[in-house]
């Protein structure tokens, strides 16, 4: 029996990624490709909506390739590609870009809220078009599944829209995909500022724990995260957002209950449960961090894994986009 399709991916936009990718992402997209046919991209051609220096973004994309790597995505098991490696992205969200709505495309919440923040002159038609791109990506691979996190679920529901509407107005070309939203509990938050998400481009990033930093600069931002005053290691968001926030990732990277952790650290301060949660990290952090560094210590051997993946994505892409340039005259 042939496993059902999974696509997901990452826009090559930081050196590093955070441990909000790697719980929320990375360490689902490693149990999942299992049971499925995963394909994993980053998402280059997405990230040039935002300003980019060439070299980089290309070093960029390849530290985030070499991260989905080191985290346990097996480039044998999954297909783990660069977005621009395979040609048909490009080429399909046109397709699709001709049969998207003007004011469907402009109701995106995501675009609305980056648009604004950039300004109307740097705001390009690539970031408008950006969820038709996505579209594609998705469609390309007739994908069963697509983990995101709550953010893209807009754009997920309207890669479905497209994929209906193409097969009805052209005959059955798409498998029409389903989004798998990220559970709360994986969302992580900013150690510094507890009540917003951690993200890549915060201001400062004292708050954000890298999967490439070294031990030291880990369990220093740890022990320096922002919690209360009332001392006691206990789960409540509304209250005591900072110190459920460490929670979340303790029972997260450990498997554990966080009702187990409470009990573990009662009656004890917040000095030794930090403690505690930054050796928990850092166990988790420097064998990926070391698989990592070695794997960009070989760009050559690391390009050659992704041009063979590259490859594999083609093929699968290139059936799809046949398909569709027949479909539509072309
Ligand atoms: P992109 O723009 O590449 O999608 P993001 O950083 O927004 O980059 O997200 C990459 C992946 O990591 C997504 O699956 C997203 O849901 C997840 N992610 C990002 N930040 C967090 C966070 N703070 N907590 C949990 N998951 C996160
Ligand atoms: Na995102």
């Amino acid at each position: 029996m042939t496993k059902p399709r999974l696509y997901s991916g990452m826009q090559p936009s930081a050196d590093s990624l955070h441990i909000g990718n790697y719980i929320g992402a990375l360490m689902q997209w490693r149990d999942l490709q299992e049971s499925y046919d995963a394909f994993f991209s980053v998402v280059d051609l997405h990230a040039l909506t935002q300003p980019n220096d060439p070299a980089e973004l290309r070093e960029k994309t390849r530290r985030t390739a070499a991260q989905y790597i080191a985290a346990g995505i097996e480039p044998s098991k999954s297909t783990l590609y660069v977005q621009s490696h395979v040609p048909a992205h490009a080429e399909l969200a046109w397709i699709l870009s001709t049969i998207t709505g003007f004011g469907e495309a402009g109701r995106m919440t995501q675009f609305k809220d980056k648009s604004q923040r950039y300004g109307s002159e740097a705001t390009s038609v690539g970031l408008f078009t950006y969820p038709v791109l996505m579209a594609a990506d998705i469609l390309l691979y007739q994908t069963d599944i697509v983990p995101v996190g709550d953010d893209q679920k807009q754009h997920v529901e309207l890669t479905r829209d497209l994929a209906e509407r193409f097969n009805s107005r052209y005959g059955q070309t798409f498998r029409v995909p389903t989004p798998v939203i990220q559970r709360d509990t994986a969302r992580i938050f900013d150690l510094q500022n507890p009540t917003s998400k951690m993200s890549k481009s915060a201001e400062s990033d004292a708050g954000i724990l890298w999967l490439l930093d070294d031990p030291g600069k880990t369990r220093k931002k740890i022990m320096r995260a922002v919690t209360d005053s009332e001392g006691s290691v206990r789960y409540d968001t509304e209250n005591k957002p900072g110190v459920s926030n460490l929670l979340v990732i303790y029972a997260a990277l450990t498997g554990r209950q966080v009702g187990s952790i409470e009990d573990e650290y009662a009656g004890r301060g917040y000095g030794d449960f930090k403690k505690g949660l930054a050796e928990v990290v850092v166990e988790e952090f420097a064998p990926v961090r070391e698989r990592a560094l070695t794997l960009l210590a070989d760009p050559a051997e690391l390009d050659r894994v992704l041009a063979v993946n590259a490859g594999k994505a083609d093929e699968v892409a290139d059936r799809t986009l046949a398909d569709v340039y027949d479909r539509v005259g072309l």
